[in-house]
């Protein structure tokens, strides 16, 4: 049975939701092309995939005039406006999304049909989000450097965060009230594509909870986006004056959609990279996204690059067609092989979700709740929203939580917690896939995460709040990697997604303990105000053995942050690809998207993905610029 808390829903919400709407948006379209251009055109760069990362590179890669640059999209441009509200942010239309679902989950006893979150929509995962735009931990990305990546560290990627994001500053009363506190120099200047802001309204019951963290010995921090651990305040991508999501469309494509040298293919799907007999990349195959396999197939060309950002799911998808992957599997599906590359949709990682429910007896009003169940107050928000773009409305998915350090939730046995880890025997908990070079490289992460498990600077488990009595425990530095492999039987449907959540038995306790740590936050003083009184997961289950169960049974095995399947690592380590991006064994070839992460930051994962694709904008250009 699949528990679900309301933040958890609030998170992860999947309403089918088919809205009729004006094509308001329609100029749009204007640079939008047809096959037949894409098809006979070379040009100097050819993006796969028009989602958040590809967004990014198009438009900076188009800044030069003299380079042509070809983005083939299998989703449409979404023209909605609904889909710029706060609203959107907890409800994910089934049309913007692939359709498929993970492999039987062994560490989740035995269940299956759990859905693959992936966008399929130009911006890709930034239309559709939570406009959730935390960072990581400084350490999240310093320890990319450690796993061989020079160039890799939270120093280093600072500029790009930076380069993207800048901050509306919030309006005085609320900041003043909620006690929202930030720094400037994690921001770019105004002028920087995505603006992240503080709605107008929070519920007053997120200043209790707050109060209450403190209580329980979390440390609040002035600014998440350069400390994001312990307690902080957090912005959405989302601006201020508008109150308008702020994704790679309305920042990156919509400002320079009418550069000549920018073309955008929607609706169609890439098939395969095509290499020369030197294994340098030259151009694509594609077809129209819902045609036949083999029908009427079109090639594009590109003189300089290539650069694959479909995302996690389909960037290994493609480069395992390509011939670019395990051979043993390549050799099943009949491909032939260009490049014996194991790290291709293995590493795969996300944030595994446990959650816990409880009743607030003395609640205050109005709270998250009254939005359904007081119709006075409903009809308020609604009037508010519409006339004003402010009230409870303007909220997305919440701005504050703890990313709760190992140390805090295990006082008593977070040492030997890690001393386990740190002796397991890794192969026996690998897929059974992975190669020599790819438990090389697991150990050396796995070594990294049981070392950061001892600090207070590295968040276990993120526990965001808003009012409610629910709360969500994501799992931020699993242990446990899973895959993507080709569909052997049919290459072009979609992959087989095995998250393999829980196979290492360290994740769901960690989870546990954080379980226990909501009952201790509960019982503060702080929180006695609401009179909570637990209902999920409930009080008759103690031990950590008892908790571990019921998250096998009801725990999830993504938050849509599926990433790292086409590693940037040394490729002796499993990597795909190298610190420039560059796919290892061929030429021409780079990746620019969530699938490169090394390991998973312990945040959401958008606003380290406009980072990466800033910087790979970079490399891209200047690799290339002599040329
Ligand atoms: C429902 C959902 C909610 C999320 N909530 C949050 C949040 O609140 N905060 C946060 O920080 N992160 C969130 N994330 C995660 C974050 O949005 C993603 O990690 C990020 O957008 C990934 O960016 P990307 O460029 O790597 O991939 P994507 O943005 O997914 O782009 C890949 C693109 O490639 C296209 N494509 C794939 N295959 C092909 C092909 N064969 N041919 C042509 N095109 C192809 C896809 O259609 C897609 O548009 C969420 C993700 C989802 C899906
Ligand atoms: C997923 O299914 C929905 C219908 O439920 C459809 O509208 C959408 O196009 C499908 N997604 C893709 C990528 O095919
Ligand atoms: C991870 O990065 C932090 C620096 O932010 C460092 O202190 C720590 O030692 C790193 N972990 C390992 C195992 O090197
Ligand atoms: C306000 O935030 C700061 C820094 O985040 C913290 O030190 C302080 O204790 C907070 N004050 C209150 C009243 O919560
Ligand atoms: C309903 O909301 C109104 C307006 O916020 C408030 O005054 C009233 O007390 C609420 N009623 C209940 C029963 O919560
Ligand atoms: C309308 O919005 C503005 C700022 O956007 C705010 O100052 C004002 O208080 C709002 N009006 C109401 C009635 O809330
Ligand atoms: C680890 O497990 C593998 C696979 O079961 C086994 O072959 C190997 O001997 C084990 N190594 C150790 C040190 O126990
Ligand atoms: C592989 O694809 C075929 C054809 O679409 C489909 O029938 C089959 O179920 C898929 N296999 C798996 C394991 O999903």
């Amino acid at each position: 049975m699949l528990r679900l808390a309301a933040t958890f829903v609030q998170l992860l919400a999947l309403t089918r939701v088919c809205l009729a709407y004006t094509d308001a948006l329609s100029e749009l379209h204007a640079r939008t092309i047809s096959p037949s251009v894409a098809s006979s055109t070379t040009y100097d760069y050819i993006i796969v995939g028009g989602g958040q990362a590809g967004l990014v590179i198009a438009n900076r890669l188009t800044e030069d005039a003299s380079k042509t640059v070809l983005v083939v999209e299998h989703g449409y441009l979404d023209t909605n406006p609904a889909q710029e509200d706060p609203s959107s942010a907890t409800a994910y239309k089934q049309h913007l999304l692939y359709n498929l679902t993970s492999t039987p989950q062994t560490g989740l006893n035995g269940r299956s049909g759990l859905t693959v979150f992936a966008a399929a929509v130009v911006g890709g995962g930034s239309t559709i989000n939570g406009m959730m735009l935390d960072r990581g931990a400084p350490e999240d990305y310093d320890n990319w450097s450690k796993l061989g990546n020079p160039g890799w560290s939270f120093k280093k990627l600072l500029p790009y965060f930076k380069k993207a994001t800048h901050l509306a500053l919030p309006d005085p009363a609320i900041l003043k009230e909620f006690n929202i506190t930030w720094d400037l120099s994690a921001y770019g200047s105004k002028d920087t594509p995505i603006e992240v802001s503080y709605p107008s309204y929070q519920y007053p019951a997120v200043k209790v909870q707050y109060q209450g963290m403190i209580e329980a010995g979390v440390q609040p921090q002035k600014e998440g986006a350069l400390n994001a651990y312990a307690l902080f305040w957090f912005p959405g991508a989302l601006t201020k004056k508008e109150v308008k999501r702020s994704y790679a469309v309305s920042g990156y494509y919509r400002p320079v959609a009418d550069r000549k040298n920018l073309h955008l293919l929607t609706g169609y799907r890439v098939n395969e990279i095509l290499f020369n007999r030197f294994k340098r990349a030259t151009g694509i195959t594609f077809q129209a996204r819902d045609t036949p396999a083999g029908e009427n197939v079109q090639t594009a060309k590109a003189k300089r690059e290539i650069v694959l950002t479909s995302g996690f799911l389909h960037t290994p998808q493609i480069l395992q067609r390509s011939g670019i992957g395990p051979a043993a599997l390549l050799r099943e599906a009949n491909i032939p092989v260009l490049v014996d590359l194991p790290g291709v949709g293995a590493n795969l990682q996300d944030h595994a979700v446990g959650s816990t429910n409880f009743q607030f007896n003395t609640d205050i009003i109005p709270n998250p709740g009254s939005l359904t169940s007081n119709e006075t107050f409903k009809a308020w928000a609604d009037e508010l929203w519409a006339t004003n773009r402010t009230g409870p409305r303007s909220i997305t998915v919440g701005n504050v939580g703890s990313w709760l350090p190992l140390p805090l939730l295990a006082q008593d046995d977070y040492k030997s917690i890690v001393a386990t880890i740190k002796s397991q025997n890794v192969s026996e908990l690998l897929p059974s896939t992975y190669d020599k070079t790819l438990i090389a490289g697991y150990k050396i992460q796995r070594n990294l995460i049981a070392s950061s498990y001892s600090r207070n600077t590295f968040g276990a488990i993120e526990l965001p709040f808003s009012g409610r009595g629910s709360s969500s425990l994501s799992l931020e530095h699993p242990l446990s990697r899973g895959t993507i492999r080709l569909n052997t039987t049919d290459i072009y449907a979609e992959p087989l997604v095995d998250y393999n959540t829980f196979v290492n038995p360290i994740d769901p306790l960690v989870i546990a303990k954080s379980v226990k740590f909501v009952r201790k936050w509960q019982s503060t003083p702080a929180m006695q105000q609401l009179s909570p009184v637990e209902v999920a997961p409930g009080a008759d289950l103690q031990t950590d053995e008892q908790l571990v169960a019921s998250l096998r049974d009801s725990a999830g095995p993504t938050t849509a942050h599926g990433c790292c399947t086409a590693a940037m690592s040394p490729r002796l380590h499993g990597g795909v690809v190298d610190e420039k991006l560059r796919v290892y064994g061929v030429s021409g070839l780079s990746i620019g998207d969530v699938s490169t992460i090394p390991l998973i930051p312990g945040s959401h994962t958008c606003s380290t993905v406009y980072a990466i694709a800033e910087h790979a904008a970079e490399l891209i250009k200047k690799r290339t610029a002599g040329w």
